[in-house]
């Protein structure tokens, strides 16, 4: 044999999901998908294969996403392909080529695997799910309130409580018009170019040195303007300034507040990395120190299903991740225990491999009940077999010898209490439904 073993480690940056993971992550797309049915949200999906096209578009244009962080590739007929990074282009392209067939406002839902070539960290990952709920077709804040309250029911549905995690609200025009008003008040000017750059820019803030972020801005817009924005985001509230969508960012707080939902703070630097965000923005955060990434990220895009042609349909959404919700959940004990036992309900054990079929056709008959059952066809002896099923969570097990394959007379033992029932199959049915 060979010295040059294969690894068995995955591919970086993306996992394996042995059987408690999967358990786990059932558990969260269940109740995404429970959450967001609540809502009116009817699910939809698409090919995690797209053309590259859609995601150089003018609208939906993303520099760092679409150079540095995609898995893009050309295929065997020399077109250019691309695993899908984020599943907004791909709702837009599907709502953009159906909307003369569709009823508005429409709210959809998808929970896709996204792929992007990203380093490899606490929340971070090269492959990753994402809860993506989507409204079309309604302009009013009323929708803006609708999806971050569904958020917030998200979590909530999981057991969290509000002081568990903070939603970040602010408006893509507020802060344009803030960027707007700051060169003006200077002498300076600025152009769209520079605007959308120092949005990108501000969505780097938690992640690089003060120092690091004023260069930044200074290589954007130069020294006073970015002095001035740095002034503004330390001191100054935008309360203070003529911004003229000011309105509109309060009015997504104050339905909120109208709707319950309390732990929600303005915050005008925050920005989000997509250029086809167009009014309110929003993410969510973990309050615990452990998670700093965001739990989710979203909002408003009205233009983004006119690169089709055609005139643009409005639209609001967020994406929630698989990875953070679950560091999220692992951090506050919010995962019940009994989700992580992947275990059958019933074990019923062979002694001997004389009653392998015997027991295959007991399980048989047990299943038909609708337990979940499994046999123990190894050849371990009979005590350390019921020692693992007791070790994985089996709640019941059925032991078979010669003398039970040959009168028919079972015993099932139930693992947790003790207790043991003797009988006929028929019989024993109804001690396996009084757990
Ligand atoms: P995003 O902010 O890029 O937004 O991602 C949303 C969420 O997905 C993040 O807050 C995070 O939970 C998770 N996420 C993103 N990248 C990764 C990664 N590399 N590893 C693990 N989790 C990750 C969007 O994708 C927008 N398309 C969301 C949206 C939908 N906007 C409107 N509709």
């Amino acid at each position: 044999m060979s010295d040059n073993k294969l690894s068995t480690d995955s591919y970086k940056g993306v996992r394996d999901f042995y059987p408690e993971d999967m358990a786990i992550q059932r558990y969260i797309f269940q109740t995404w998908s429970k959450t967001a049915e609540s809502f009116g949200f009817e699910r939809y999906d698409a090919s995690i294969l797209e053309p590259s096209a859609l995601y150089k578009a003018k609208g939906a244009e993303n520099e760092e996403m679409v150079n540095e962080q995609t898995y893009t590739f050309i295929d065997r007929g020399d077109r250019e392909v691309t695993l899908r990074p984020e599943m907004t282009p791909t709702v837009a392209r599907m709502v953009a080529g159906q909307r003369h067939e569709l009823t508005f406002p429409l709210r959809w839902y998808s929970i896709p695997n996204l792929f992007r070539y990203e380093r490899p960290q606490r929340g971070r990952l090269r492959e990753h799910w994402q809860l993506n709920c989507d409204m079309f077709g309604a302009e009013h804040a009323a929708a803006d309130v609708e999806m971050i309250a569904l958020a917030h029911k998200v979590l909530t549905d999981f057991g969290a409580t509000p002081d568990m995690f903070e939603i970040k609200l602010n408006n893509r025009q507020v802060y344009s018009e803030t960027l707007l008003h700051l060169a003006k008040s200077n002498d300076e000017e600025i152009t769209n170019v520079q605007i959308n750059a120092v949005i990108r820019h501000s969505d780097r803030i938690g992640k690089i040195s003060p120092e690091e972020f004023t260069q930044g801005l200074v290589d954007i817009v130069g020294e006073k303007v970015a002095s001035a924005i740095v002034d503004f985001i330390h001191n100054q509230g935008i309360s203070d300034l003529p911004i003229p969508s000011r309105d509109k960012l309060i009015s997504v707080a104050e339905g909120l507040s109208e709707l319950g939902i309390k732990n929600v703070s303005l915050e005008p630097t925050l920005a989000r990395g997509f250029d086809y965000y167009t009014g309110t923005i929003f993410e969510i955060f973990d309050t615990s120190d452990e998670n700093n990434r965001a739990l989710l990220g979203g909002g408003r895009y009205d233009n983004l299903t006119g690169m089709f042609g055609g005139e643009a349909i409005p639209g609001i959404g967020f994406g929630m991740g698989d990875v953070t919700m679950r560091d999220f959940l692992e951090t506050h004990k919010l995962i019940p225990e009994y989700i992580r036992t992947t275990a059958p309900q019933v074990m019923v054990i062979p002694m001997e491999t004389e009653q392998n079929l015997y027991a295959e056709g007991v399980a048989m008959k047990i299943r038909q009940a609708g337990h979940k059952v499994a046999t123990d066809i190894g050849t371990r002896k009979v005590g350390k077999k019921i020692g693992s099923a007791s070790d994985r969570g089996v709640q019941f097990v059925i032991v078979i010898g010669d003398e039970e394959m040959q009168n028919g007379n079972l015993t099932v033992k139930n693992l947790l209490t003790g207790e043991e029932q003797s009988g006929r199959i028929g019989k024993l049915m109804n001690f396996l439904d009084t757990k």
